[in-house]
């Protein structure tokens, strides 16, 4: 059932306007003073507020006004008895949704009503709408709506529930961790703990025993016994980062804890049992590795027998927007909620740049930007000399060895651009030539003289 309330000093006109509506089927409340309508604005759901213009005390004016700042699609229809033209506009520019003068016919106050609570059932829809599409667009603190990142979202769900190994694969930055995170949460282990530990930034020994821990004396500085981030990760999820990065002596113990679920601590003989679910993180390329025999293949066939990647951020631009929103939102919290919006040229700044950082760079540009900026608005000004200067000049010191004579290097350049724009464009030649403002039929002549096959 729908509310209205009413508001009007003069009691008689409570009486009427609830005798004409409450058979209509609204639930109605009435109040004759404006700072006691006001409160229940404040503490109901109320679908519509009428409200006479001219009270003692509080106006209807400043109702209104004090109304839309609480909820601003709340519709106010005014009333008033001394219907001027002028204060009739003002209510309307106040966002009244319409207005009626006394004494009122029946018929036309029983269809703006209507009118107005089905303008707000519209209204709270789309809201709903819009706040369950952002919901599709986020897998808890994840966000994105790229082809790829969907792909992920549904990866998550269907893996949450097993046990198998999970190896995510991505460039720095990119959320690996996040992801991992997620499908941990989303699981049945979620009530366990999530461990995990960088299996890069460790010497070889200290790396075995912070895994495995170790007994009180197994070597010089070991004073008490230590649990390993196996024993911890007991009954949740151990997250192994930069898994890539793990010396080969202690890949083979890694694998037989995998296999056995079971181990020793350092220096210790008593055999530990564990359950734990395995999600490991690479940014290197451990197919590669495994092909130079750097990784061990039997390993690495245990870590991933699902495989996530998650592609840098200049793959699936159509994050940014939705990225950027969550930044914001998040970095204003940070500073009083200043609000800001973003000039155009910041836009296209962040559309064009490469974001070789990923979504972590994004993050921090962000952050910064957002302290940095005054007048409610980031201007170019507030980012990052690199996102401004000539990208094409950065990227070209990437791909152009020292020394290089001027025609072949733009060469070079060349291919790259064309490569870029078909990769980005999911090889659609049309789609690309566009993007680079040139012909179809000289990108594919360009693309013979490269030999860039598709
Ligand atoms: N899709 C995303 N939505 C929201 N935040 C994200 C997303 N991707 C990354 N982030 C944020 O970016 C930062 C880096 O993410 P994370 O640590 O998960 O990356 P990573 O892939 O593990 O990087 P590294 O390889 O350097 O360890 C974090 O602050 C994370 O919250
Ligand atoms: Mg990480």
């Amino acid at each position: 059932m729908e509310t209205i309330l009413i508001v009007d000093d003069e009691k008689n006109y409570l009486l009427v306007l609830e005798a004409l509506l409450a058979p209509e089927g609204y639930e109605i409340i009435t109040t004759d003073k404006a700072e006691k309508a006001l409160n229940i604005i404040k503490d109901s759901d109320l679908d519509l507020v009428i409200t006479d213009m001219k009270m003692p005390g509080m106006s209807g004016m400043e109702l209104l006004e004090a109304t839309k700042r609480i909820n601003p699609d709340l519709p106010v229809i005014m009333m008033t008895a001394y219907g001027t033209i002028e204060m009739a506009v003002e209510a309307m520019k106040k966002r009244a949704y319409d207005y009626i003068t006394k004494p009122f016919q029946n018929e036309e106050l029983k269809l703006t009503v209507k009118k107005a609570l089905e303008n707000y059932r519209l209204i709270k829809e789309n809201r709903l709408l819009r706040k369950a599409l952002s919901d599709r667009f986020r897998y808890g603190s994840i966000v994105g709506k790229s082809k790829p990142m969907l792909r992920i979202y549904d990866l998550i769900q269907k893996v949450a529930d097993s046990k198998a190994s999970i190896l995510i694969s991505g460039p720095s930055g990119t959320g690996k961790e996040l992801i991992a995170k997620a499908i941990h949460f989303s699981g049945p282990r979620k009530d366990g703990p999530f461990i995990s530990v960088n299996c890069g930034a460790l010497t070889e020994t200290l790396l075995e025993s912070e895994l495995f821990g170790h007994e009180k004396g197994a070597f010089t500085g070991a004073i008490a016994m230590k649990k390993g981030r196996f024993e911890l990760a007991d009954g949740g999820t151990l997250f192994l980062d930069e898994v890539g990065d793990m010396p080969p002596s202690l890949q083979v113990k890694l694998l037989r804890v995998l296999q056995e679920m079971e181990f020793e601590r350092v220096g210790g003989t008593k055999t530990i049992k564990v359950d734990v679910r395995i999600i490991s993180a690479s940014n290197r390329n451990i197919k590669e590795d495994v092909a130079e025999g750097l990784f061990r293949e039997d390993l690495f066939y245990r870590l991933h027998v699902i495989q996530i990647e998650v592609p840098p951020l200049r793959e699936r631009r159509d994050d940014i927007p939705l990225l950027v929103k969550h930044f914001v939102d998040k970095y204003t919290k940070d500073n009083q909620n200043k609000q800001v919006e973003l000039h155009p040229d910041v836009w296209k700044a962040f559309y064009n740049y490469s974001w070789p950082g990923n979504v972590r760079e994004l993050e921090n540009v962000i952050e910064r930007a957002v302290v940095l900026s005054s007048g409610g608005i980031i201007t170019v000004e507030d980012l990052p000399e690199e996102l401004t200067n000539a990208q094409v000049e950065l990227e070209a010191e990437r791909f152009v060895p020292p020394g290089m004579p001027l025609p072949q290097a733009l060469e070079k350049i060349e291919e790259r651009l064309i490569r870029r724009a078909l990769s980005e464009c999911n090889n659609v030649q049309a789609h690309a030539a566009a993007k680079l403002g040139i012909t179809k039929s000289l990108m594919q002549h360009k693309m013979k003289k490269y030999s860039i096959v598709i």
